[in-house]
């Protein structure tokens, strides 16, 4: 216990330093300032990422403090190996789609490819300032970078709709993964054939889980999410399942509780098959409600081990995208790569 705290004591302090612009790191550093290729803090939050002709595309919200107030915003990067990411631009710059009024919400976007239809289909969670509305919002593009038009909002299979998640499984098939408070759990519900509506219950867990990720690894189902506390971090947990459709073991913690998550809460699982290793990659978000712009990302290669799960204590990481192997090192100074 003791020394799970000097480390994660170590990680605050370690990540409380910014990386210099004109370093070129090779390792992702969790909690660190992550800028792109224009010297720019990343803009991703609650993001998705999207892995499409040999490069992966993050979207997520963009909390730019100059960003007009009025407008919502996703913005797109792209990358060949996790680590550098090129903005690809603010992909949806949205005025309020549905008379939401004052302090409308656009959170985790999450972006799918429709091999039949050739179109990128952008999903995100819609609400007023109150989350009563509890929609998702649906944007299309013929085009990864966009722009992106807004075509709708619904309700996914009439529930009420948080905090959304993606999953695409090694068949190809894409489902969305969204909270539902009044029947206190999560779906796991595939898209139609044209990505434009959500079409069939999956899995209903009934467990009161936000931030839902859902991974497919070594024959095994793994679901994670956090609870419910806004902003504030906790101890996020995961169940695994035989098939999507479960049935779904207990959830248990990803990391020892007081950890809270080393102050992150999930966005995504991103599975990484190389010629050696397939690598399931945690990404999740450390919140800074005050000044969301700032808020972090905590990406950690997860440890999985005969159906556990565990997110190891964060340090940075190199992943070899060739072979799958992912490698984490000891705490460096960043100044020096
Ligand atoms: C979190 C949720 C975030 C955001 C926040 C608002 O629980 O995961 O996406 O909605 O609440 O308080």
């Amino acid at each position: 216990m003791k020394k799970l705290l000097v480390s994660f004591a170590a990680f605050l302090l370690f990540f409380s330093i910014a990386l210099p612009a004109n370093a070129a790191p090779k390792q992702i550093f969790p909690g660190a300032v992550w800028k792109d290729n224009r010297g720019q803090q990343i803009q991703a939050h609650g993001g998705g990422i999207l892995h499409w002709k040999g490069a992966y595309y993050w979207v997520g919200e963009d909390r730019t403090p100059s960003n007009d107030p009025e407008k919502r915003y996703v913005s797109c990067y792209s990358s060949k190996d996790l680590v550098h990411w090129t903005f690809r631009g603010q992909i949806l710059a949205l005025s309020d789609p549905e008379h939401l009024g004052s302090h409308w919400v656009l959170e985790r976007p999450k972006l799918f490819h429709n091999p039949r239809t050739g179109k990128f289909v952008l999903y995100f969670h819609l609400d007023d300032a109150r989350y009563k509305l509890a929609r998702v919002g649906v944007a299309v593009s013929d085009r990864i970078a966009g722009p992106y038009a807004y075509v709708k909002s619904f309700r996914p299979l009439d529930q009420e709709s948080r905090d959304i998640g993606q999953f695409i499984d090694d068949d190809g098939s894409a489902y969305l993964i969204f909270e539902s408070r009044p029947t206190h759990g999560f779906f796991i519900a595939q898209l139609s054939d044209d990505y434009m509506s959500v079409e069939k219950q999956v899995s209903f867990i009934r467990a009161p889980l936000e931030g839902g990720a859902v991974v497919h690894y070594n024959g095994l189902y793994y679901a994670l999410g956090s609870h419910m506390t806004g902003w504030r971090p906790n101890p996020n947990v995961y169940a695994t399942a035989p098939s999507l459709s479960g049935p779904w073991t207990e959830f248990k913690d990803i990391a020892p509780p007081e950890a809270n998550t080393y102050q992150a809460q999930s966005a995504m699982l991103l599975k990484v098959t190389g010629s050696k290793a397939t690598s399931v990659l945690f990404m999740g978000d450390i919140w800074k409600p005050g000044t969301l712009w700032d808020s972090r990302y905590l990406w950690m290669p997860a440890q999985i081990d005969n159906g556990e799960f565990h997110l190891p204590v964060p340090s940075p990481w190199l992943i070899n995208l060739k072979s799958g192997i992912t490698t984490i090192e000891p705490a460096a100074n960043p100044s020096q790569q």
